[in-house]
């Protein structure tokens, strides 16, 4: 069979398998294989790729083994360097992850599109140059979303803590875009793409450099919606130069996580209650809690037992659990004790906020890994008015995603971001360590309210007093 037709084939069945594996992704239930699949149509297309060396003219032969080669090794270590850093990366850690593998994407876009710019023109052959102005725009979205993603990361990761801002800041950041276009547009238009290597080069650094002023003045709660932009930025380039190369598996790989990644930045968006625009442009993060306004009540400690008896009592309990959780690690300690409550006739919900954690879906992996059924786990949107019905509300290494003023104080810095209504409870519990913030800087004053105890200490430590609460008290 001819090698081309076979190539087509199986990137189509690879088309298929990214699709069907991102629409099995869609549930918790059936996420895991969706991951399968959609990894084995990626194989398809990886290894379907080197039968190019089938097709290819007895001239370009000779490169081909050399660049096979090459491939093949960078492969091999791809494959290593991947499956070494996902097996030892802490749940804590996966943004910083997603955002460094990301940006590899998003730079291997502009590499591609480098080569293609770099080449030597061949005479007497003329451009296309709908294809250059592709090539050009992959470059710079591809550019930048590597250089964009490297900064995320090191935020996320603790390595960069401040959030760099000068005045004029978005009139920089425009004129070094002008400056990256006109570039791009001469090397479409005047060097057609070929010949000009110093203004290729100050193209790519002038490009990288906009992805990290771009980057460096957003604030670290606006950190996730960040990364999921650069993410739809990685798919465009990717499938812009998957045009280039007219590569179809390359294009489709490329709308498809294009396509996705906008949904995920606008569902995202939507859930802090702002706008893309409002998020890379101006600051969530706080800087003085002096624009929070005067908290009244006062924080009122209580033992992690009381609150275990008052729970087993209970008729129904919500549990809003956040990134604390993650942290301590106490999700199976956490199931252990909802079972305890189930066995007593408690009604017990987990109400699970958008943005919860530090990722998206965080606190779903968590609870899954633990067991938790999906049957008892509701979206923010589904459980909210039910807070009101609740003996207790739980909340576990949570706090952004749970404080009222967001609701009700135009003064704080995270007003209008949906938030759990864990305060409509009768009691609410915060099991937290200390008087820490939460990733917003903001001091919340539901810990502050009548209704609300703190229950200090590590998450898991909490939990295994409360477990140990419930089973001193026997089966009456
Ligand atoms: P946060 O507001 O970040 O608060 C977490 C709380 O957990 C802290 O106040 C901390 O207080 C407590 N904590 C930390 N370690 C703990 C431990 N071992 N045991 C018990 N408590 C512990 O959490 P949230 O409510 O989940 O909100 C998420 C925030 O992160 C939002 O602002 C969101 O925008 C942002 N964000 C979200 C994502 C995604 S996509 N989910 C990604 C990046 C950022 P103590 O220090 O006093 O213990």
């Amino acid at each position: 069979m001819d090698a081309n037709l076979i190539i087509n084939v199986v990137y189509i069945v690879a088309a298929f398998l990214f699709i069907y594996g991102l629409k099995r992704m869609s549930s918790p239930v059936t996420a895991r294989s969706g991951i399968v699949v959609a990894g084995v149509g990626m194989l398809f297309a990886v290894l379907v790729s080197f039968l190019y060396a089938v097709t290819a003219s007895e001239a370009a032969k000779a490169h081909m083994s050399v660049n096979l080669s090459l491939a093949a090794v960078a492969l091999i270590l791809g494959v290593v360097v991947a499956y070494w850093t996902g097996k030892k990366v802490a749940m804590t850690a996966m943004p910083q992850m997603i955002a460094i593998y990301n940006g590899l994407g998003g730079g291997a876009a502009a590499l591609i599109a480098a080569s293609e710019l770099f080449a030597p023109a061949v005479s007497g052959e003329s451009e296309d140059v709908v294809r250059l102005v592709v090539t050009v725009i992959g470059a710079i979205i591809g550019a930048v979303s590597f250089s964009g993603s490297v900064i995320a990361w090191a935020k996320l990761d603790g390595r960069i803590k401040k959030t760099w801002r000068v005045s004029g800041q978005q009139f920089l950041n425009g004129a070094v875009m002008l400056v990256a276009l006109g570039i791009g547009a001469y090397l479409v238009f005047g060097a057609h793409g070929h010949g000009a290597v110093g203004l290729t080069v100050a193209f790519f650094i002038i490009t990288l450099v906009f992805g990290v002023l771009m980057t460096m003045p957003i604030g670290g709660a606006d950190m996730p919606v960040v990364i999921s932009l650069y993410n739809a930025f990685t798919g465009l380039a990717v499938g812009a130069e998957g045009f280039v190369l007219q590569n179809p598996a390359l294009m489709i790989a490329g709308m498809v996580v294009g396509a996705a990644g906008t949904l995920l930045t606008l569902l995202m968006a939507k859930a802090m209650n702002r706008s893309v625009k409002n998020v890379i442009f101006s600051n969530f993060a706080v800087e003085s809690s002096a624009a929070q306004g005067e908290i009244e009540g006062s924080l009122k400690p209580t033992d992690a037992s009381d609150a275990a008896v008052q729970m087993r009592y209970a008729q129904k309990v919500i549990i809003a659990p956040g990134y604390g959780l993650a942290v301590a690690q106490a999700q199976h300690k956490l199931y252990e004790f909802v079972k305890l409550l189930q066995a007593h006739d408690v009604d017990v919900k987990f109400a699970i906020h958008p943005v919860a954690g530090r990722m998206p879906g965080h606190m779903n992996v968590l609870l899954a890994e633990a067991g938790v059924p999906y049957d008892i786990i509701h979206d923010m949107d589904d459980i909210n008015e039910e807070f009101k019905e609740a003996d207790v509300a739980l909340v576990i290494g949570a706090n952004d995603t749970v404080n009222p003023a967001a609701r009700t104080q135009k003064s704080s810095p995270i007003y209008g971001m949906p938030v759990l209504k864990v305060d409509d409870a009768k009691q609410v519990y915060v099991i937290k360590r200390g008087e820490g913030k939460g990733y917003s800087g903001v001091v919340n004053e539901l810990f502050y309210r009548d209704n609300t105890n703190m229950v200090y200490g590590d998450a898991q430590k909490v939990m295994v007093k409360m477990i140990q609460a419930i089973k001193d008290l026997g089966e009456g």
